[in-house]
């Protein structure tokens, strides 16, 4: 097929092998709850709520309607010196989701600009306070915290970062906590690996804790092929933070709106970050839009100095932008309606099953889950690692089952509306594509 001929060439597809696409194009038509249809007429089951975000399923009747009733009322308000009615409510309403003093919330397009307003917010928090020596920031190997430069600089994904230069100085990496021996096959959280927390102090110890100002991490890492964090691990690198006068900041873009069986990971870990960066799920996927949630202590500190001042020196021309808005509500209106923020813990254990009983294949090395996330890691093909990942991609498309791979690691995230009849069916597509790749 001729890409230029057909008209595919003109749009540089991110994240994509654009030449291997457009020999072969997978073209998406429509969608409605579990599955999309593509223009060539087939069904695809939704193994990953689109990209970790439909998590209640595609084509909902409350944020459809939202978006209808809002474009017809207000298009678009000025974001800076202005507000509406929505905005407003929709902080509100996040704020009491999200547990213990994290009650202020600034809002931006996307995870990559809820990373770069977190991580400027906690390096503008401590000069507000007289620690202006506070400007290291930490991250974790294989984080992936969206792809703008303070989000790259801390995120550890190697093929994200190598093509762009230096990056942001003064940042550091922790290690991450893959491939731990005795962790193989663990169901929920992996019972080795929580000192590994302790790398913190580490880089304590190398950069003196007065030079750092934040440490960002992904509760459960999910763009690096699913890390599940041992248990205790978060409860330590808090515990190591307050020692040291850290912020600590946790990347909510997956975790958050249901996808562990509770509103966010804060909860089910039990352990509460100074800022939480949030997008995805926050209007299910189908309006850009993204949330940071800082603790209370956080905002007071900016709000200081004479009142007409602006406290803050950021912000983007669609923060709050009101369809944005009307799509969260919709989407937290169907969250709440159809209980889906605790229907990962009721389906767990059925979603854990199914996804272990895949254990037996010979190219199956590891199976991590939480909640309903799950990664499949396969042996990686002699030809190079992510070789056979990709493969299993696109035999799954063949089947009907949209997935996602990264790296060897087959990751599912269905939507939470999932019945135990489409969990079955991805687990069964997913055992025939392993089968029947080489
Ligand atoms: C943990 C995390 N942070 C940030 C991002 C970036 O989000 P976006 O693609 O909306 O910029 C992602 C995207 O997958 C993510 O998983």
């Amino acid at each position: 097929m001729n890409a230029t001929a057909n008209g595919l060439d003109a749009y540089w597809m991110p994240f994509t092998a654009n030449r291997q696409f457009k020999e072969n194009p997978r073209l998406i038509a429509s969608a409605d709850g579990m599955f999309y249809q593509t223009t060539d007429g087939r069904e695809l089951i939704d193994g990953i709520s689109g990209l970790w975000c439909c998590n209640a399923g595609h084509n909902r009747p409350r944020i459809v309607e939202a978006i209808r009733k809002q474009a017809g009322e207000l298009d678009y308000a000025p974001a800076f010196q202005m507000g509406h009615p929505r905005v407003f409510e929709l902080a509100n309403r996040l704020a009491a989701l999200m547990p213990g003093t994290l009650d202020h919330v600034f809002f931006t397009n996307s995870g990559s600009e809820s990373v770069e307003t977190a991580l400027k917010i906690a390096l503008a928090y401590h000069r507000l306070r007289g620690e202006a020596s506070r400007t290291r920031l930490i991250g974790r190997e294989k984080g992936y915290h969206g792809v703008n430069f303070g989000g790259m600089s801390v995120g550890g994904m190697v093929a994200n970062r190598k093509m762009f230069g230096t990056l942001l100085s003064g940042v550091d990496h922790i290690r991450h906590t893959h491939g731990i021996a005795g962790n193989l096959f663990s169901r929920g959280e992996p019972e080795h690996g929580a000192e590994l927390a302790d790398d913190l102090e580490r880089l304590c110890q190398l950069h003196d804790p007065s030079t750092i100002a934040a440490v960002i991490v992904e509760p459960v890492q999910g763009s690096a092929g699913v890390i599940v964090p041992p248990k205790g691990y978060l409860k330590r690198l808090r515990e190591i933070c307050d020692r040291h006068g850290i912020l600590l900041i946790f990347d909510e873009v997956i975790t958050g709106f249901g996808r562990l069986g509770m509103p966010f990971a804060v909860e089910y870990f039990g352990v509460e970050p100074d800022l939480v960066t949030t997008a995805k799920g926050l209007t299910n996927g189908v309006i850009p839009m993204g949330a940071v949630f800082a603790q209370t202590k956080i905002y007071e500190a900016f709000m200081q100095g004479p009142p007409a001042a602006i406290e803050f020196f950021h912000g983007y021309t669609y923060s709050g932008n009101p369809m944005a808005c009307a799509a969260a509500h919709g989407a937290l209106d169907t969250y709440e309606e159809d209980g889906l923020f605790t229907r990962a813990s009721l389906l767990g254990g059925y979603f854990e099953e199914a996804v272990h009983s895949l254990r037996d294949l010979p190219l199956v090395i590891d199976i991590r889950n939480i909640g309903f996330v799950a990664g499949i890691e396969l042996h990686a093909a002699a030809t190079g690692p992510g070789q056979r990942g990709f493969q299993a991609f696109l035999k799954a498309y063949e089947l009907g089952l949209l997935g996602r791979t990264t790296g060897d690691t087959f990751a599912l995230a269905p939507p939470l509306i999932a019945e135990e009849a489409h969990i079955d069916r991805i687990v069964d597509t997913l055992r025939r594509v392993i089968t029947s790749i080489d």
